[in-house]
């Protein structure tokens, strides 16, 4: 009977410590030192076979039993501690799923992309095509069909990505012009924007690749004036405001007579900075007319047809359409300065 009062006390102040219990690690000691190998459940049952053997099946049942209960009772509360740490967790990262999401973030197109299409407006308008041309060009379409034989001075202003197929990555947008002469025949007015490449030392205004936009038009008696005519519209087309510039004679052996249409910088006001290299003023807008040789080496009879082509630099446009003071800024990718178009 000694082992039945035993028992019945561990109970008793085992429960008592079960009930007391704030908090797991408390509870899991009550445990260990009641139901545990080396606990006093343990040390009561080794004098178990000191029991008389009519003894044995009473004591035996009430150990099984306090063991049990005692088990439940700290399964019981051992649930009801996790149940609560759960509550306050949850309410620590409680989401609010009905607030409104944070949405889709629109993009935007390219500061040069937006010029880009607004020009593609303005000579759509004006009744001309809007052209492709690959990127990757035959060295005929580049330099040969334009007046710019292999010998020729002219292929060294710019410098050429060769392909070691022969090819080139496109000098200017240029080819086109062969392109559109070729498939379409006089009349003819067309624009071709497009990427171009050429082996430039990078600064803040030039860059191995950049954008163009190339123009023609050929039809019977086309002249400068119609040249500048056009220019003009195109210039006051992009700008919305007044812009200064000047046209001074400029070399390209397909044109004759050819121009560079300079605009006054935009960045400085003409007072001279790194982007007009100190001059004041940018090259944006080489024209002029078409050189009867290019006319024939396309088939074109140029006593038949004249007509007038232009190459704009679309990535110079857009810096100074935007005050832009760096290039490299427009090609970076950056989301922060693209965020601003
Ligand atoms: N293709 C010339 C260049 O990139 C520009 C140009 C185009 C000049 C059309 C005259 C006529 O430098």
């Amino acid at each position: 009977m000694v082992v039945d009062t035993s028992l019945e006390e561990l109970r008793k102040a085992t429960l008592a410590r079960f009930a007391s219990a704030t908090a797991l690690d408390e509870l899991e000691e009550a445990r260990v030192q009641a139901l545990g190998r080396k606990g006093t459940l343990a040390a009561i049952s080794k004098n178990f076979g000191k029991l008389a053997p009519e003894e044995r099946a009473h004591t035996g049942k009430l150990l099984n039993a306090v063991k049990n209960e005692l088990e439940a009772e700290y399964e019981r509360k051992k649930a009801a501690f996790e149940r609560e740490a759960l509550a306050q967790r949850l309410s620590r990262e409680w989401i609010d799923v009905t607030l409104p999401a944070p949405g889709i973030r629109p993009g935007s197109l390219h500061p040069v992309t937006q010029i880009q299409e607004e020009i593609e407006d303005l000579f759509t308008s004006l009744g001309f095509a809007i052209l492709d041309g690959p990127e990757v060009e035959t060295e005929e379409h580049n330099f040969d069909a334009l007046n710019i034989p292999p010998t020729h001075p002219a292929r060294d202003m710019q410098d050429t990505f060769w392909l070691t197929n022969g090819h080139l990555l496109r000098t200017h947008t240029s080819p086109v012009q062969v392109r559109g002469m070729r498939k379409f025949g006089p009349p003819l007015r067309m624009i071709a924007p497009g990427r171009t490449f050429r082996n430039e030392e990078v600064d803040a205004s030039h860059e191995h690749t950049f954008y163009q936009l190339e123009g023609m038009m050929i039809d019977r008696d086309v002249s400068v004036a119609n040249l500048i005519y056009f220019m003009k519209t195109l210039l006051s087309g992009v700008f919305h405001r007044d812009v200064t510039v000047r046209l001074r004679p400029g070399y390209f052996p397909f044109v004759e007579p050819g121009f560079e249409l300079d605009i006054q910088c935009l960045i400085c006001g003409g007072s001279g900075c790194s982007v007009c290299k100190q001059s004041g003023w940018v090259e944006l807008l080489p024209c002029g007319l078409i050189h009867p040789n290019v006319l024939r080496l396309s088939n074109i009879d140029p006593d038949e047809w004249s007509g007038f082509a232009f190459g704009l630099g679309l990535t110079r446009l857009a810096m100074m359409r935007y005050g832009i003071d760096d290039i490299r800024q427009l090609q970076g990718g950056d989301l922060r300065f693209l965020n601003q178009f």
